[in-house]
């Protein structure tokens, strides 16, 4: 009688621990895709590319800011490379149109780089679809020194 009822609490605490550890390690994990997405209020596109990440499994914080020209300076996104939106995710910058394949690849393999980018607003990117043919363009990583490489091909 008495070991019966000490075996039932012990799996109650059991229970109460495993939850406790689980809703310990939920945010970390969720963390590591968290990717916070700067645009302006009047954008379009952006939200677009947003939805487009929440597809393919991120979690996506927009913040739309009248101020996209610094944010992309502090950020230091060259100005060649330059696109519409802003986006933080696992300390690095992901500027533009980027595909959601490119920004696990990059999660994933996690290279010495500051960021990459779309420039432009490429046709058939990823929240740029449309009726017309889409562009070939490039994804170019920048490193905060000026130098960039490409990324990937599309
Ligand atoms: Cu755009
Ligand atoms: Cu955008």
């Amino acid at each position: 009688m008495l070991s019966a009822t000490l075996l039932r609490h012990s799996r109650v605490l059991f229970a109460v621990a495993a939850t406790t550890l689980l809703s310990g390690l939920q945010p970390a994990l969720a963390g590591v895709d968290d990717v916070t997405v700067y645009k302006d209020p009047n954008c379009g596109c952006c939200g677009k590319w947003a939805e487009h990440l929440r597809l393919h499994g991120f979690q996506v914080k927009e913040i739309p800011t009248a101020q996209m020209d610094r944010v992309k300076r502090e950020a230091r996104v060259p100005a060649a490379l330059a696109s519409c939106h802003t986006a933080k995710v696992g300390g690095y910058v992901v500027e533009g149109h980027v595909p959601a394949t490119d920004v696990k690849r990059l999660l994933a393999v996690k290279p010495q780089i500051a960021g990459i980018s779309a420039p432009g607003m490429p046709q058939g990117s990823p929240g740029m679809e449309g009726p017309f043919t889409p562009d070939r363009y490039e994804v170019v990583s920048f490193d905060g020194h000026g130098n960039t490489t490409t990324f990937a091909r599309h």
